[in-house]
Parts: structure tokens; sequence; C-alpha cells
């Protein structure tokens, strides 16, 4: 594994989690790994989990970490080419990458899209630009259309609450529904792409997506997965409630307040005693009601813990491929 940007075709999602849940047992078991090795973690957009999970887990490696919020921090870069540079942009990413790789043994970008352009965004300039020059690992700390860190650890909370109630999943496949929730401004498609990408890598699971007319995400992302609109439905038996809001792919950008979609108490009642996720932050009473953000059903804090593991994990495994390529 050279970069971590995508759950999809390089990595071994099994060896991660495995590797993940063994750091959680053993913090410190490799703090040598990154002895005089730096880690840089450059935000364009704030974060709360990504950034400190990371840079504890780049801590229990013996990594040191500087963080670079480009948007307050930093020059303003120009990501596109052949641009005449004489508006807000001082910096342009081919001069800035190369000083960064230079710098660091490891970057990790946060970068989010604008959900006005589709194209745009799918072609996640900002993350391939520094993939492109920058020359050293990166890891994705969520890009235009992505968050893999986030679903190796929402994976990795999946596995563990089934391991704990082991009896009761024995004879059947796991029901796992993403289901819509409101939001009352766009929102991108990373968690909820990511999500589905990682289901699609657990074939002993039951995945289920709901949302409304007009908010089905990508079909590249979906494939053959179960879509119904009918949120009913789709909750019945259900054994783990992902819950997302994420702005419309068809008519991009396009977002819903329909607060009917709420995930609330009385719906978690068709549920088989369900488990709820998100990978916060979250906007209480608008997405999910106070009841079941309160509950004892509710894993965000399970996920956000998890979020220092599976960052080790990659970050342990960049770091050896990185030594035992030189
Ligand atoms: N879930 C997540 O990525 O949280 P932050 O945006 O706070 O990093």
């Amino acid at each position: 594994m050279k970069h971590f940007t995508t759950l999809t075709d390089t990595y071994n999602f099994n060896n991660l989690l495995q590797l993940a849940t063994f750091y959680k047992n053993n913090p410190f078991i490799d703090n040598h790994l990154g002895k005089h090795k730096r880690l840089g973690l450059i935000f364009l957009n704030p974060s709360l989990r990504t950034r400190l999970s990371t840079q504890i887990a780049a801590s229990n490696l013996g990594m040191e970490t500087i963080i670079l919020n480009i948007d307050k921090d930093s020059w303003a870069l120009e990501f596109n080419d052949h641009v005449i540079m004489n508006g807000s942009k001082v910096e342009h990413i081919k001069e800035a990458a190369p000083i960064l790789g230079n710098y660091f043994d490891i970057l990790g970008i946060r970068s989010f899209p604008n959900l006005q352009n589709r194209a745009e965004d799918e072609n996640e300039l900002v993350l391939n630009s520094f993939l492109k020059y920058t020359k050293i690992p990166i890891i994705s700390l969520e890009s235009a259309c992505l968050h893999p860190l986030q679903a190796l650890a929402d994976a990795l909370t999946i596995k563990e609450t089934l391991l704990h109630q082991k009896p009761l999943y024995s004879n059947k496949k796991p029901k796992v529904v993403l289901t819509w929730a409101p939001h009352i401004k766009p929102i991108p498609h990373c968690v909820a792409n990511s999500f589905a990408q990682c289901m699609e890598l657990e074939p002993d699971y039951n995945f289920v997506i709901t949302n409304p007319q007009g908010f089905n995400l990508s079909k590249k992302i979906t494939k053959n997965v179960h879509i119904t609109h009918h949120q009913h439905e789709a909750l019945e038996n259900a054994d783990f409630v992902y819950v997302k809001n994420w702005s419309a792919y068809e008519d991009y950008g396009k977002f819903s307040t329909d607060s009917s979609w709420l995930l609330n108490s009385d719906k978690l009642k068709i549920t088989a005693n369900a488990h709820v996720m998100h990978c916060l932050p979250v906007r209480r009473q608008v997405e999910i009601a106070d009841e079941v953000l309160d509950s004892d059903k509710c894993l965000v804090q399970e996920q956000a813990k998890n979020r220092v593991w599976v960052a080790q994990a990659v970050i342990a495994t960049l770091l050896k491929n990185s030594i035992s390529c030189n």
C-alpha cells in the first residue's frame, strides 16, 4: 500500500481491520516505527475527530505531527494549470506540494467538494494534485468524494458489536441499513460513499440503502445494492442503522430538510433493536432525535474511538511499506 485514498482496489481491508484491533489492544507496541519520521496533516476544511485521532495514532507510533490549516494559516493555493494568478490565490500547488513532500514522510489531506460541479468534484483535483506533486505517501482525511478512514472505523465498530453479541446474530446475516437524514445545507457524499464501498467488501451482511426520491448516490458507488425510497421498509428487522445526510447526486448539491426522515425512537421499534451509527458531527433533532443519540444502542462514541486505531493501522502500514522500499 503506497497511499490510502480509497477502500477499494489496492488495500487488504481485513488485514487493516485486524491490525487496527491489534493496536487497540497494544497501542504502543510499535512506538519506534515512526521515530524520526514526520506526518503533515493539511486541512482545507474543519475537523475534530480526523485531526485528533490521526495525530494520536501517529504519536502512538512515535511519529511527530505538524498540522497546517491551509485555509487559515497558509497562502491560498491555486490547483488549476495555466491560470494567470492575478486573483486571491497566492501560491500554486506545483511549488507548494514538493516542499511539503520534502518536509514530511507522510501527508494527510482533507479537502471537501464544492458540491456545485459534479465533474470537478469527481476529478478530485486537490487530492490528485498532492498525489502528483509530493512523491510521498498520501492519506485521505476525507476528499471530495470519499472518507475511507471513517469507513474503516465504521466497519471495525460493526465487527466488534457483532462479536460481543454473537449468539444473537449467529443464525442470520446482520441487516445493515444506510438511511438518508435531513439537513439544513448541502453535505458531501463522502461518508455514505465510503460506507457503501465498505459494505461491498462485507458479503456476510445484508446491506440496504434508503433515501428519498432524487437522492440516490452515484450508481458507480451503489452498483447492485438494494435501494428503497421507503425508510420504514428498510428499517424492518435492521440490526444496524447508519444515519447520514448527503446532498443530491443527480440534481447535484440540492439539499432537503424533509423532517419525516429524522431517525427517532418510534422508527427504531420496527428494527431488530438496532444499533445506531453516525460519523459525527451530527445535528441533533435534525438528523437524529435526542432520545436515540442518548440511548445505549447508539455507537457514535465507539465509532469515534475506533478512528484512532484504524488511523494507526494505516500509518503503520505506510511506514512499513516505505521502510521496505528504502
Ligand atoms: N467524522 C469525521 O470525519 O469527523 P471530523 O469532521 O470532525 O473529522
